[in-house]
């Protein structure tokens, strides 16, 4: 069983990813009811936060279904990062994680996600830090290293721990690595190996077929998988791990009716949270996905994302629902 501090995540847990403009309230609730069994917040900026910015705020947002679920915060700055968990603990999340593993410059630029990674004397004050400020469990999410020359993992988990760090998420890339080549869960192995880390270090990268969530299980021995962009417009990625991980089978694909209703719920959740406008727009990203297989799929989805009246989505919806009755999904 693994436990994040006193929250027991069962058994090899499945936890989604933060992802920005995806793992949000709705998204998040309908990869719950599909098996994640921890989902994770995209990051909030600390400096948003403490500024008051409306869209980091909203970003607090959680669903009571979702839970447990952690807010991932990011910064460099130790004032803002605690001035952040004080206003992160009002939304009632179950874990805090910090972001140190972002490579996109304009995170790195400020030394923070994973620009922190050049400096992991600071990165483990901030996280002894926060650990101190909270009652709450802190968990970190990070990358390999800064680049090739300079992984320095197995040392940086085991302080991370030392300081209070109650899991650790471990993306199998450098930052230089960007989202490029192959994930490495070897050196996340290695983590979990040292005999001296009792945290549970989950694996994330590539887990994209239930076989390897099952290889990052039983091939790698890690505790855990995070899980990314499989998941975008697929939320049912996770009860097909799961259902893998109990027969040994393939769980049938959804079927189109499945796929039409989460397209739905998850349009009507978006809508009601963030309001027509944002909620059309921010729910286009996943109709790719939900509706992959269908041919000559082109005329529909271009229905989907290019109104801005939430209306002409549904409609869409109803179209394809009529018109490709009974396909069957490979
Ligand atoms: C669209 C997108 C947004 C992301 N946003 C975040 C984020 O806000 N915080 C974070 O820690 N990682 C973020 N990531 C990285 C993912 O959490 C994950 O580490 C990465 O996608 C590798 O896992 P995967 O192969 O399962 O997708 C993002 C990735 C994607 C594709």
């Amino acid at each position: 069983m693994a436990k994040i501090g006193d929250i027991d995540v069962g058994e090899f847990p499945l936890l989604l990813a933060p992802m920005e403009d995806v793992s949000d309230p709705p998204f998040r609730a309908l990869c719950k009811e599909q098996g994640a069994d921890v989902v994770y917040t995209e990051f909030i900026s600390s400096e948003g936060l403490i500024r008051d910015a409306a869209k980091s705020v909203m970003k607090l947002d959680i669903y009571e279904k979702e839970r447990p679920v952690g807010i991932q915060i990011f910064g460099a700055n130790l004032e803002s990062m605690l001035q952040s968990v004080e206003i992160v603990e009002k939304s009632g999340p179950d874990i805090i994680d910090i972001n140190f593993g972002c490579p996109v410059k304009k995170v790195v630029s400020k030394g923070a996600g994973a620009g922190i990674l050049k400096d992991i004397d600071l990165m483990v004050s901030l996280t002894d830090a926060m650990v101190k400020h909270t009652k709450l469990p802190v968990t970190v999410k990070t990358r390999l290293g800064w680049d090739h020359d300079s992984i320095k993992i197995l040392e940086v988990a085991e302080r991370l721990q030392d300081v209070g760090c109650k899991a650790i998420s471990i993306h199998g890339r450098t930052r230089a690595q960007m989202y490029k080549g192959e994930a490495d869960w070897a050196p996340i192995a290695e983590v979990k190996n040292n005999p001296r880390m009792h945290i549970p270090v989950f694996g994330n990268g590539d887990v994209d077929t239930p076989e390897r969530a099952m290889e990052m299980r039983d091939k790698f021995g890690l505790d855990g998988a995070m899980i990314g962009r499989a998941s975008i417009g697929y939320p049912w990625f996770f009860r097909e791990v799961k259902h893998y991980f109990e027969t040994g089978e393939h769980l049938a694909p959804p079927n189109l009716q499945e796929r039409v209703e989460a397209a739905r719920r998850h349009l009507q959740m978006s809508i009601d949270w963030k309001g027509e406008k944002l909620g059309v727009f921010e729910t286009r990203r996943h109709y790719t996905n939900y509706f992959k297989g269908i041919p000559h799929f082109k005329e529909y989805r271009m229905k989907m994302v290019t109104s801005d009246d939430a209306a002409d989505v549904f409609a869409a919806f109803d179209e394809v629902e009529k018109e490709f009755a009974g396909f069957e999904f490979a």
